[in-house]
């Protein structure tokens, strides 16, 4: 039986999934392939600690580049994260002709571009079906399934951690502090959780995916991202009352050209916040850790990808599954058979400023006539109308009263300045709270 030689670099959560997956399913992805998958070595930084999987200490190497050097190995699976040493070895295993499956987001995020430019380069193939929600095949979906298709809009909940944070606090209405904790507690978010808890791993996530729902070329850095941290059990409470639920969003939507571009090439929102979404919609139910994508497109119209964003085994089986389809493109002979992402980018960003949504704010002011009428001119001034008005009694006599209107769709940058001039009300006791709504 022909034998496809790989090399793993990292051997940890992850790492040990696809060892387990490939020696408990070696069977039938041997009797599915019609070859055996060898690991020829596997990379880690300390050979004495104890692992979850038990190997053949001679396959073990604290050299990465024992892979690359290789000539048995075919494949290298890299799954160290970072960005500096990985790019390091996957750029030096294509550029000797290796294939590469890689679940770092970060790294694709960083340097895709130059990965994807020196595959093209080889004709060799890179896979990395693990890099965004786990387990859960949205990437095969937007290569493959949807090749045929043209998306104009995903949104998703691609990071577990968060969505766990924000489920807990919704069902039992505490404040972040103590539910990150827990999260911590139950191995849910890390040690030091500020990458989830800022939005950042959700915006190389939607980095990767909008390059290939749409073939644009971003950075997370050029994302509209807004964390969960500043979002408060009152939040939770009007969500309730106005029948939403809050879910860290990672939005890609097709807007059309800017009106003054003679090229009349697409444009595209790109954003990750907190939002409203309506209690019935596809992604309330996502709850605890859980990821989950919705795509809409022209012919197939909404779809959606749900299941386990993170964790050995989900993980590990995708990782494995780019393994076996790249197996079949080199025992085939044919590598490239699924195009990477395109070189050019085909659609650009629209600037924030003219991101387009519905709204919630929440003002906090003086308890007298007049307040609510000054606010709403002031929107109106701006071309905002609103959808829904909700006024509470002060806690106590001369307390701040929360105000908090709900508006139609409107243009962000009208909406910031509408905000700032009311802030300058004398009535305008603290500053207002904004938070998007999705109709997801
Ligand atoms: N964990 C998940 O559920 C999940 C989900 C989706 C994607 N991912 C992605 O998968 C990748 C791996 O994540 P993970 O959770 O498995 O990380 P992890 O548990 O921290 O494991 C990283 C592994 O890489 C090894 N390593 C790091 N730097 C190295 C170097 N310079 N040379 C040799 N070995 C090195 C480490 O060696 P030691 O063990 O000796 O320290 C460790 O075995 C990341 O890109 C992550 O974003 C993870």
């Amino acid at each position: 039986m022909r034998e496809v030689g790989i090399g793993i670099a990292g051997f940890g959560t992850v790492g040990g999934g696809v060892l387990s997956i490939l020696r408990r399913h070696a069977g039938d992805i041997e009797a599915r392939l019609g070859a055996r998958i060898v690991v020829k070595r596997i990379a880690l930084r300390d050979p004495l600690r104890a692992r979850a999987v038990d190997v053949a200490p001679g396959l073990l190497t604290t050299r990465v580049d024992d892979l690359v050097e290789d000539p048995a190995i075919e494949v290298v699976v890299e799954l160290m994260g970072g960005v500096e040493e990985s790019f390091r070895l996957v750029s030096a295993a294509l550029s000797r002709g290796q294939h590469v499956v890689t679940a770092n987001k970060a790294l694709l995020a960083a340097r895709g571009d130059e990965i994807f430019r020196l595959a093209r380069a080889r004709s060799v193939d890179v896979y990395y079906e693990a890099a965004v929600c786990g387990g859960v095949p949205i990437i095969r979906t937007l290569r493959e399934s949807l090749a045929s298709d043209r998306i104009n809009a995903l949104t998703g909940i691609v990071n577990g951690t968060t969505n766990f944070i924000l489920t807990a606090m919704a069902e039992r209405g505490e404040a972040i502090g103590p539910v990150l904790a827990e999260a911590q507690r139950l191995g849910y978010a890390e040690a030091d959780p500020t990458l989830d808890v800022s939005g950042g791993d959700a915006a190389q996530k939607l980095c990767v995916l909008a390059q290939l729902a749409f073939g644009a070329r971003l950075r997370p850095a050029e994302v509209l991202t807004e964390g969960i941290m500043g979002l408060s059990p009152e939040d939770f409470r009007w969500a309730r009352e106005f029948g939403y639920t809050l879910k860290l969003l990672a939005v890609a939507r097709r807007c059309g050209p800017a009106a003054d571009d003679p090229r009349g090439v697409d444009q595209i929102e790109a954003r990750v916040h907190p939002a409203f979404i309506p209690e019935g919609s596809l992604l309330a139910g996502v709850r605890g850790a859980m990821n989950a994508v919705v795509l809409r497109s022209e012919a197939l119209g909404a779809s959606m990808l749900y299941g386990q964003g993170a964790g050995a085994m989900p993980t590990g089986s995708a990782v494995v599954s780019d393994i076996i389809d790249l197996t079949r493109n080199i025992l085939a002979g044919s590598p490239g058979r699924v195009p990477l992402p395109p070189e050019e980018p085909l659609v650009s960003l629209r600037p924030h400023a003219e991101i387009r949504c519905a709204y919630y704010l929440h003002f906090s002011v003086k308890d007298e006539p007049g307040v609510l009428a000054r606010i709403a001119t002031t929107l109106a001034g701006r071309g905002i109308s609103v959808a829904a008005v909700q006024q509470r009694e002060p806690p106590e006599a001369g307390a701040p009263v929360p105000l908090v209107i709900v508006t139609h769709e409107a243009r962000e940058a009208d909406l910031v300045e509408a905000i700032s001039e009311i802030g300058r009300h004398a009535s305008t006791l603290r500053p207002t709270r904004l938070i998007r709504i999705e109709s997801v």
